[in-house]
């Protein structure tokens, strides 16, 4: 297997489908539109995206995964956009380019960010029409991890953490289940529906998703802390300066990098008992799990 060769073709899959799958630019109001594309097509790993088509890629296939991939990206790119804000972790850099709010204002980033989200759930709904059922369980499963139990309860905890001294590794472990793990699992479990997998896998898939989840902010927490800002595309030393509560700064960063292998060696157990050619998928794990952007 050429892992690299895969994961670029995968990316360029997702990024074909981005463009497909949005309004042009210059659709009315044209400026919105921009924002939308400027955010979305403007660089970004496309991890999310690429863990769904992998994991349909496990099924029977049959049914084209590509606009649930498109959807979970643009859920993502909103969490981004508004993460960026000033009212929440006031960021000027994002993807190595001026945030939205800074490249247009900050009324367009607010109202591009709805509009992608709002997008992902009309996209899942028309492309999946066909497949009544299997709708109705995409929009089930990105609505759930996106809403305020998961993605959006894990941003408002770690808010509400923001400079406080005595956060505990239980605060700490919800805000990171949840503003970041729930998503990677809904993305794999989102393949696994698309590509008909039974139950008992798509349980797996849900396991697999929340430990790789778990090490990618994790990850995301040594890397504010020990990378540059050029290499990471983001405002380096972010969290320290906004006293953000994070794993580096509860646990340090050797614990830090051990709990981020823990969870991604039990993420990887769980890929490894999946039916079908799960090769591309642990390569992916292990990939994560060495990343410096
Ligand atoms: C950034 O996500 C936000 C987190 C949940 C840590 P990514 O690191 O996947 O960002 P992009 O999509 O590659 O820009
Ligand atoms: C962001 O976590 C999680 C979401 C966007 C939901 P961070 O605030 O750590 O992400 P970065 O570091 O700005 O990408
Ligand atoms: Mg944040
Ligand atoms: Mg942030
Ligand atoms: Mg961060």
């Amino acid at each position: 297997m050429d892992f690299s060769a895969l994961l670029a073709a995968s990316v360029a899959r997702v990024e074909a489908g981005l463009d497909r799958h949005l309004p042009p630019a210059d659709a009315r109001p044209a400026r919105l539109h921009a924002a939308m594309r400027y955010s979305l097509m403007g660089g970004g790993k496309r991890l999310r995206p690429v863990l769904l088509l992998a994991a349909a890629g496990l099924g029977k296939g049959g049914i084209d995964p590509v606009p649930a991939a498109v959807a979970v990206e643009c859920l993502h790119t909103y969490s981004l956009i508004h993460d960026d804000l000033p009212c929440m972790d006031d960021d000027d850099l994002r993807r190595g380019r001026p945030t939205v709010h800074k490249a247009y204002d900050e009324a367009t980033a607010v109202l591009a960010g709805d509009a992608l989200l709002t997008h992902a759930f009309a996209l899942l709904g028309e492309s999946y029409a066909g497949h009544p059922a299997l709708a109705t369980a995409l929009v089930r499963e990105l609505g759930s991890a996106a809403g305020s139990r998961h993605l959006i309860g894990g941003q408002m905890e770690d808010l509400l953490a923001e400079g406080k001294a005595s956060a505990t590794a239980d605060e700490l472990e919800f805000i990171h289940l949840n503003k970041t793990a729930a998503m990677l699992e809904a993305s794999l479990v989102m393949g696994g529906l698309v590509g008909g997998l039974a139950e008992p896998h798509l349980t797996t898939l849900r396991t697999a998703g929340r430990q790789l989840g778990l090490a990618f902010q994790i990850i995301d927490d040594i890397l504010d802390a020990t990378a540059d800002t050029a290499t990471l595309g983001k405002t380096a030393g972010k969290d320290a300066k906004d006293g953000k509560t994070t794993y580096v700064k509860l646990h340090g960063l050797d614990a830090s990098r051990r709990f981020a292998d823990e969870c991604t060696a039990r993420g990887l157990a769980a890929v490894t008992v999946l039916p079908g050619d799960t090769a591309f998928l642990q390569a992916l794990a292990a990939k994560m799990a060495k990343r410096s952007t």
